[in-house]
């Protein structure tokens, strides 16, 4: 399948309930062959509106932080686990995640990837296992047919609870680090 293939699909995609409400499609956004990719949770009201991910305050966020440890643009793609926002930003039901899923491991075979990074819950649980908690997989890396996982927590949670910042912190500048130790 071709990006423009995969575009085409998720617009005109009927498979669960949460394509009745949406504005836009929201597939991905940054360099389609980065090194990283990081998987969110779903689109919120701003990303539903754009029709791109990871960009209200959650985003601005993730941005700042990522700036800050030296990611450069074309260091990574983000993406969500549903290409649809849930009503009232509400988690992904099961189904509907088991709906989207084949489009993000699209996403993950067109860009090929040598790092995921899971940001949350709904991504750890749906990509490294189904009893993922996230206290327990965060900063810790698991290697899975040559690509690295791992997960942080999203970054709407930090917006909660400043607290949880610190780990997020730790855990992007690993990424950033294993970036240099794969390239060498
Ligand atoms: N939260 C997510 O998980 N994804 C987005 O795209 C925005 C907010």
């Amino acid at each position: 399948m071709t990006w423009d293939e995969l575009n085409a699909l998720c617009r005109s995609c009927t498979r669960c309930g949460l394509s009745a409400t949406r504005k836009n499609a929201v597939i991905g956004r940054g360099n389609m062959n980065a090194p990283v990719l990081f998987v969110g949770e779903g689109p919120g009201a701003q990303e539903d509106e754009q029709g791109l991910p990871f960009v209200g305050q959650a985003g601005k966020l993730l941005d700042t932080a990522l700036e800050a440890l030296d990611f450069r643009p074309d260091m990574y793609y983000i993406a969500n686990v549903v290409k649809c926002r849930p009503p009232q930003n509400r988690n992904p039901l099961p189904d509907e995640a088991g709906a989207c899923i084949p489009f993000l491991r699209e996403q993950f075979r067109l860009i090929r990837p040598k790092i995921v990074v899971c940001l949350g819950s709904v991504a750890s649980v749906n990509l490294i296992g189904p009893d993922a908690k996230i206290t327990a997989v965060r900063g810790k890396w698991l290697e899975r047919k040559g690509t690295y996982f791992t997960a942080t927590y999203h970054p709407a949670a930090l917006l909660r609870d400043e607290s949880k910042k610190i780990f997020m912190w730790r855990d992007l500048k690993a990424v950033r680090e294993k970036i240099d130790e794969i390239a060498e």
